[in-house]
């Protein structure tokens, strides 16, 4: 992948030209990302991109990389809104705007406005909108600080910070290059599902639905949250490795 990258050939060319000799310009900076990964620098931040939901992300260190099962909250924000004619939609904290810019791409039809703490986090989702001709109305700031004070969502989904502060993962794999605000809430891990869950009822509109992502052993403790806030038909989906990943339902 990471030659690929560099000459920007696919793998059919580099098997079909094994032979060729390439120049040294691209030698160097092919010797410079193998030796960045094996220090364990991700290879979306090598190759600059990650697919999600089938579309091509632009990924920089500002940014989480989108992850396999952030898709089930794109799915199951879709079914939520299937019966809502140009439904309005919220993604809170988007970072490389997966989220908010899959849904934008599925339901055309939709508003969707999406928030994020970090400018240069928003700047990313900014730049893959643009690739990917999505239309998304951006807001800096923390969770529904962000928002202009009017403005009511059949849909607010929201894969937030969820892991407690402290918590040895942070310090493993990918973890380690990707943004600390991005993962850590610097708190128990559900602060900021805490905040999302009890602002909720101030932005959804009646029959609204609030879906969240959260960590493999949270969905107890986020369904408990829903339910004392007054959601109704709250339940957890599992990914595809079998975990309750996300949680949800309806105001
Ligand atoms: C786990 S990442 C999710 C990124 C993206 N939605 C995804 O699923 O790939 C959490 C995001 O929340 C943002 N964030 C952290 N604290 C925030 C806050 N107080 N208000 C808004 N966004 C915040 C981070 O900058 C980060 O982009």
């Amino acid at each position: 992948m990471l030659l690929e990258h560099v000459l920007q050939k696919p793998r059919s060319w580099l098997l079909a030209h094994d032979t060729d000799v390439i120049d040294s310009q691209a030698t160097a900076q092919f010797l410079t990302l193998c030796a960045e990964r094996r220090q364990g620098k991700p290879m979306a931040q090598l190759i600059g991109y990650r697919e999600f939901m089938q579309y091509r992300f632009m990924v920089t260190p500002d940014v989480l990389i989108p992850r396999p099962e952030t898709e089930l909250l794109v799915e199951t924000g879709v079914q939520a809104i299937e019966s809502v004619s140009a439904p309005a939609i919220l993604d809170l904290g988007t970072g490389s705007g997966a989220v908010a810019i899959s849904l934008a791409l599925l339901r055309q039809d939709a508003f969707v406005v999406a928030t994020d703490l970090s400018v240069p986090a928003l700047s990313v989702a900014q730049q893959n909108a643009q690739a990917l001709g999505a239309r998304i109305q951006w807001w800096q700031g923390s969770w529904y600080e962000a928002l202009p004070p009017e403005g009511r969502f059949d849909l607010i989904v929201s894969n937030p910070p969820y892991i407690a502060s402290g918590d040895p993962h942070l310090e493993l794999g990918d973890l380690r290059f990707e943004p600390v605000s991005a993962l850590t809430d610097f708190a128990d891990g559900l602060s900021a599902i805490r905040l999302i869950i009890a602002g909720a009822a101030m932005h959804l509109k009646p029959g609204g639905q609030l879906w969240l992502e959260h960590g493999y052993d949270q969905s107890m403790a986020v369904q408990n949250l829903l339910r004392d806030h007054g959601f109704t038909g709250v339940r957890s989906l599992q990914d595809l490795a079998g975990i309750a990943r996300v949680t949800g339902g309806a105001l």
